[in-house]
């Protein structure tokens, strides 16, 4: 049963779009499996198992990084769609649905788009060995997401119903796999080798000593796939695009829009849009079929993972540094530097506490996430450029004990002098509204506006009136300044800790 204030907040929505504003990581599960209620039909459109969310339900967690989060409620007969725009590992969506077979929870109206993209052996090895062999690598996931993609745009791509054609798939596999092996030939084999033998890989199954890849394990393997598969494949996009106004649908963004490939911080970015935008499309739809969009912040603190610039970092390339740090957990860090205060003098080690107070480390890959302010000229050009209609504020509980909050209002860009167009920007000047592409973003420093913290639990209030003063100012400011009204405040991770305007 829906609460009033979330019905009244959703009069006139048949379409809603959740998506984060961020580099990710903001909590979308939780609202996902909020809205889901509501929703008929759950759809997410990009991304693949680079994406990890987290529900707990009564007090278990669940983690899954293909499955849309709804499948919590296929039970009440949602539909939960797989679209076209996502690249899919089948052995890892094959496993997910194998834990929820342990657990006992259906999942019989799962559909997957006949038109997603496969991630094969070859996009995995290619991803691995990019990051270990380039200098400047982007900190992927190792997921083959990148690879997937450029073979969609370079028109090499296999779908998902080519499983269910073997002479297809064998005929697109061996065009596909014969660019690779060319680059790959170029690498040293001892690495290749290697990481083939991750457990991602199937532990070595696809290693062949005179043709790199064996086609006949690869054949073999996503012939079984599409045999388990083949019940949950289907023209997805027509399903939604007849249920467009008639049906409740819910979108579910992947990553963020500053991760997304046109929006983000490139090229410190991943491979698929994961803008509103590219979401509508990646499930078959026009983004006028999206009656709202909702964006979610992180608030009042920010989270990346994997390489690129974060102006707001608490102790900048030092984080970094220690984030990217290999074998860095959360049980290692714990060990390594005990208890930390959020309200630690030393920048790095106020990150560290904020790490520890909120829980952030990834759901993926386990990586420690690297932690920053808020910063609202980051925001600003993610309301703009996202067709934002309204704000989640997430995690505001895991700042209860800062004694001071700042948000960064500003930059002053430090680099050197930059075309944009005919406009120069040079060393020295403001910035109120990011540019952020990694060229320049690289070179702003943060100019911040400190406000007292509220310093108290507030996990267990449920009224936005019943707020602590300090946190109702930021809050307002936050809504000022970037125009748009906070729709929803989380206050902890449970489905009830949640205030609705
Ligand atoms: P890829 O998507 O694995 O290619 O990784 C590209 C960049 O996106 C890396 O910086 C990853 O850390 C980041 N990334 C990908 N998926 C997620 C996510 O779900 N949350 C946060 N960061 C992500």
């Amino acid at each position: 049963m829906l609460h009033e204030p979330v019905r009244n907040l959703l009069t006139n929505v048949r379409t809603l779009a959740i998506v984060c504003t961020q580099w990710g990581d903001t909590g979308k599960g939780k609202f996902v499996d909020f809205f889901a209620d509501w929703a008929d039909i759950i759809a997410r459109g990009t991304g693949g198992a680079n994406a990890g969310h987290t529900i707990v339900l009564n007090g278990v967690e669940h983690i899954f990084h293909l499955v849309p989060s709804g499948i919590l409620y296929d039970g009440d007969g949602k539909l939960n769609i797989i679209g076209n725009g996502t690249v899919i590992d089948p052995h890892v969506i094959l496993q997910e649905l194998s834990l929820l077979r342990a657990a006992g929870l259906p999942y019989n109206h799962l559909l997957i788009s006949l038109n997603a993209k496969l991630i094969l052996p070859q996009h995995i090895v290619l991803d691995r060995v990019r990051e270990r062999v380039w200098d400047k690598s982007i900190g992927t996931t190792g997921r083959g997401i990148g690879p997937a993609y450029e073979d969609y745009y370079g028109r090499t791509a296999l779908v998902m119903n080519d499983l269910l054609n073997v002479d297809v798939f064998v005929a697109k596999l061996r065009r596909n796999l014969r660019d690779k092996v060319a680059f790959l030939a170029a690498v040293d084999p001892a690495i290749v080798h290697e990481i083939m033998q991750h457990e991602h890989l199937a532990n070595g199954r696809y290693w062949s000593a005179s043709t790199m890849f064996s086609e006949e394990a690869i054949v073999a393997a996503y012939r079984n796939y599409g045999q388990a598969l083949y019940d949950h494949l289907a023209d997805t996009d027509i399903i939604l695009q007849r249920s467009v106004g008639k049906r409740n649908i819910l979108l579910e963004g992947a990553q963020g829009h500053l991760l997304s490939v046109h929006y983000g911080s490139y090229p410190f970015v991943t491979s698929s849009d994961c803008s509103v935008r590219g979401l509508a499309q990646g499930v078959g739809l026009s983004e006028r079929a999206v009656d709202r969009v909702w964006g979610i912040v992180k608030a009042f603190f920010m989270t990346r993972v994997g390489n690129g610039p974060f102006p707001t970092e608490f102790g900048n390339e030092e984080s970094a540094t220690w984030c990217a740090t290999k074998g860095v957990t959360r049980t290692s860090e714990r060990e390594h530097f005990g208890e930390v205060s959020v309200n630690d003098p030393n920048p790095f080690f106020q990150g560290v506490g904020v790490r520890m107070a909120a829980g952030e480390y990834g759901a993926t890959t386990g990586r420690p996430r690297r932690t920053g302010w808020l910063d609202l000229p980051l925001l600003r050009y993610a309301v703009r450029t996202g067709c934002t209609d309204g704000l989640i504020l997430t995690k505001l509980d895991s700042l209860d004990a800062c004694t001071t909050i700042k948000l960064c209002t500003r930059y002053r860009y430090d680099g050197p002098d930059c075309w944009r167009g005919n406009y120069l920007l040079t060393n020295g000047s403001t910035l109120d509204v990011a540019i952020p592409e990694a060229s320049i973003l690289q070179h702003c420093t943060p100019l911040y506006q400190e406000f007292p913290g509220w310093c108290t639990p507030i996990g267990d209030i449920r009224k936005r009136s019943s707020l602590p003063c300090a946190l109702t100012k930021l809050v307002r400011y936050v809504e000022q300044d970037i125009g748009k009204p906070a729709v929803i405040l989380s206050v902890g991770r449970d489905r009830e800790q949640t205030i609705v305007r």
